[in-house]
């Protein structure tokens, strides 16, 4: 099948300047590979600091400024170039980011996530979502900064949801969550997933990654050490980087050796 999303060779990189004259170049991601494929959940695991942001940005052209990319990314098979990114963005391509600091703290979480729209279809679309996340319809007159750390997380996957999204990309999307709420966020990606979408799923809890995902890249220091599906990974077969098999040997189920 053709993948709703490839990346191909991606490389980003910083320009630092050391103390003194010189400039130096730090790379964070180098030549990375992956696809996600309609009806699949993808997910990239890799602990903090492997550029697991960096990698979400960089599909969704939002690096920051002193970043320097290069490597193919399409989306639907065509290009996805900045001016495509933004229009996508928010509409077919949703992004749950990794900070609560994406919120506008000056709108209230309803126009939020409805983005303005305020025609009664939008506003029962609205509630069901708040609903489906165990939020009442109260949250819609809040303002981001009345919310506890797991409830704006919550109205950041309400966000991104609201739109049926043909890719998804969430960045870190369960941490301050309880286990019930994360299981219904990991649920909802699988529905979706099972509508067509296609899921990114970044993470750095492999085992989370393995209960959902059909697909495991795992990231390591900026690099693509492997992708293989859940079951190979719990049988150890195909697992070619070193640091793969030891992220698989210190399993609780394989005794931490
Ligand atoms: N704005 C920046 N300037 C310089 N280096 C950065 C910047 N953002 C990220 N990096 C570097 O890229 C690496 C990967 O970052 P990131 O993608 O945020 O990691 P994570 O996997 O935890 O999401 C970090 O270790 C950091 O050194
Ligand atoms: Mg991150």
């Amino acid at each position: 099948m053709e993948p709703i999303l490839s990346v191909e060779d991606l490389s980003v990189s910083f320009a630092r300047y050391d103390r003194g004259l010189s400039r130096r170049s730090l790379s964070a991601l180098r030549g990375l590979s992956l696809a996600v494929e309609p009806g699949q959940v993808l997910a990239v695991v890799g602990e903090s600091g492997a550029g697991k942001s960096l990698l979400a940005h960089a599909i969704l052209h939002i690096l920051p400024r002193n970043a320097q990319a290069s490597g193919t990314i399409r989306y639907g098979g065509a290009s996805l170039t900045r001016e495509r990114a933004e229009v996508l963005r928010g509409r077919e391509v949703a992004l749950i980011p990794q900070g609560v600091t994406f919120l506008d703290p000056m709108m209230k979480v309803g126009s939020q996530i409805r983005r303005g729209e305020n025609s009664p279809d939008a506003r029962a679309r609205c509630r069901q979502v708040l609903e489906r996340y165990g939020l009442g319809p109260e949250t819609e007159e809040l303002y981001p900064f009345q919310l506890s750390g797991g409830m704006a997380r919550r109205v950041l996957i309400a966000c991104a949801v609201m739109e049926s999204p043909r890719l998804i990309i969430a960045d870190e999307p369960t941490p301050g969550l309880d286990a019930k709420a994360a299981g219904r966020v990991l649920g909802h990606f699988r529905e979706l997933a099972e509508q067509g979408a296609g899921v990114l799923f970044i993470t750095h809890d492999l085992t989370l990654a393995l209960s959902v995902a059909d697909r495991i890249t795992v990231l390591y220091d900026g690099q693509t050490a492997d992708t293989v599906s859940p079951s190979q990974f719990r049988a150890g077969t195909g697992l070619t980087h070193p640091y793969t098999r030891a992220l698989r040997q210190a399993m609780p189920e394989n005794d931490f050796l």
